[in-house]
């Protein structure tokens, strides 16, 4: 079958197109034929090889995953022998980062508790973009935030992959949603339902005396001393991405911050989960969630995708579809 093969850390362009042997499940596998998958940091970060602390899971020299991609959406073509909740013919998606990657490619192997049936009504090239971002956005918003209805939520970053979930699913928990984009995505993040809308280009949003009880820092670059002014008492930051400078305060100083105030400073990490990704198919079934999808590309132009997206200005999902 057709693969992205990664021998080793580097740039878009060390990834090639190769062929290698249809994976055979487990007995608690199925396998996947792929229709689509979608770029990541995560993905991002098993082709780097960065940040260096990365190493001590992907592998310290090279990539222990051959091959990338961790979201998946595609039709099981065989069951292992153990597998009860899947069969042949199932429209499934999915998140293998953390059981083996391997999605960009025509098949691949994955265990059951990885994927869930598909919604009915969207195609591949949409759910392909969910998994990780969809997930981060839930667990960050519902359990690290515990957002409530008529709750206010700063996002910051609100029109990539992540943040284009995130302004949605906070808004199916019934949260005042303010976006903070740049000019041209002010008209997107407004359509998935953004109730205030701030121009990070023109407007001063971390001097207009509005707090927050809970402000998801997903793309941007303030302190999180910024952050802490911004938030109401009890307030809860939580860190998903952005300057490396917020990763580091957030992690170094938040605890800190966190035991001697009332105000949270969390960072967080998406783990894949099976529920999640049910609990997504409810909202997106009920019409609460629409995936955004930035551009497509073949298999043959993986690397092209990742040079688009390690410029970090996609609005919404870059896709690979697997012909
Ligand atoms: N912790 C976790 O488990 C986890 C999981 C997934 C992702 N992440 C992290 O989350 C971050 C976002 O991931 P993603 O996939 O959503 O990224 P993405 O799709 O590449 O985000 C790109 C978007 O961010 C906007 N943006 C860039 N700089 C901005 C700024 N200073 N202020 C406001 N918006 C800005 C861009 O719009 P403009 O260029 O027009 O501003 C663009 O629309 C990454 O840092 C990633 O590493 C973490």
């Amino acid at each position: 079958m057709k693969a992205i093969i990664s021998e080793k850390y580097g740039t878009p362009d060390t990834l090639k197109l190769g062929e290698v042997d249809k994976p055979i499940p487990k007995s608690n596998e199925v396998l996947v034929k792929v229709y689509a998958s979608s770029i990541n940091f995560g993905n991002l970060a098993l082709l780097t090889g960065k940040p260096l602390p990365v190493r001590f899971v992907f592998g310290l020299w090279k990539p222990k995953y051959r091959i990338p991609g961790g979201d998946v959406a595609g039709v099981v073509e065989a069951v292992g022998r153990d597998v009860t909740q899947l069969q042949i013919g199932d429209r499934v998606y999915g998140d293998l980062a953390n059981s083996g990657w391997g999605a960009l490619a025509e098949y691949v192997a994955a265990g059951e508790k990885e994927l869930a049936l598909m919604p009915s009504n969207l195609f591949f090239t949409e759910m392909a973009g969910v998994p990780m971002a969809g997930t981060t956005a839930l667990q960050a918003i519902r359990d690290i935030g515990k957002v409530r209805a008529g709750q206010k939520i700063l996002i910051h970053g609100a029109s990539g992959g992540v943040g284009t979930f995130a302004v949605q699913i906070a808004k199916a928990l019934g949260a005042e949603v303010t976006a903070v984009v740049s000019t041209r995505n002010v008209e997107l993040v407004k359509s998935l339902g953004a109730d205030h809308v701030m121009d990070y280009r023109k407007t001063d949003f971390v001097n207009d005396g509005k707090t927050f009880d809970v402000i998801f820092g997903v793309n941007g670059s303030q302190s999180i001393f910024t952050y802490k002014k911004k938030l109401k008492d009890n307030g809860v930051f939580i860190h998903v991405g952005g300057a490396n400078s917020q990763f580091y305060q957030t992690m170094l100083v938040g605890p800190l911050l966190s035991i001697f105030g009332k105000k949270k400073f969390i960072t967080f990490l998406q783990r894949p989960n099976q529920q999640d990704l049910v609990f997504i198919n409810g909202l997106i079934e009920e019409g609460k969630v629409k995936p955004v999808m930035d551009r497509g590309y073949s298999l043959k132009e993986v690397p092209k995708a990742f040079q688009y997206f390690e410029k970090g200005h996609a609005q919404g999902k870059v896709i690979i579809t697997i012909e």
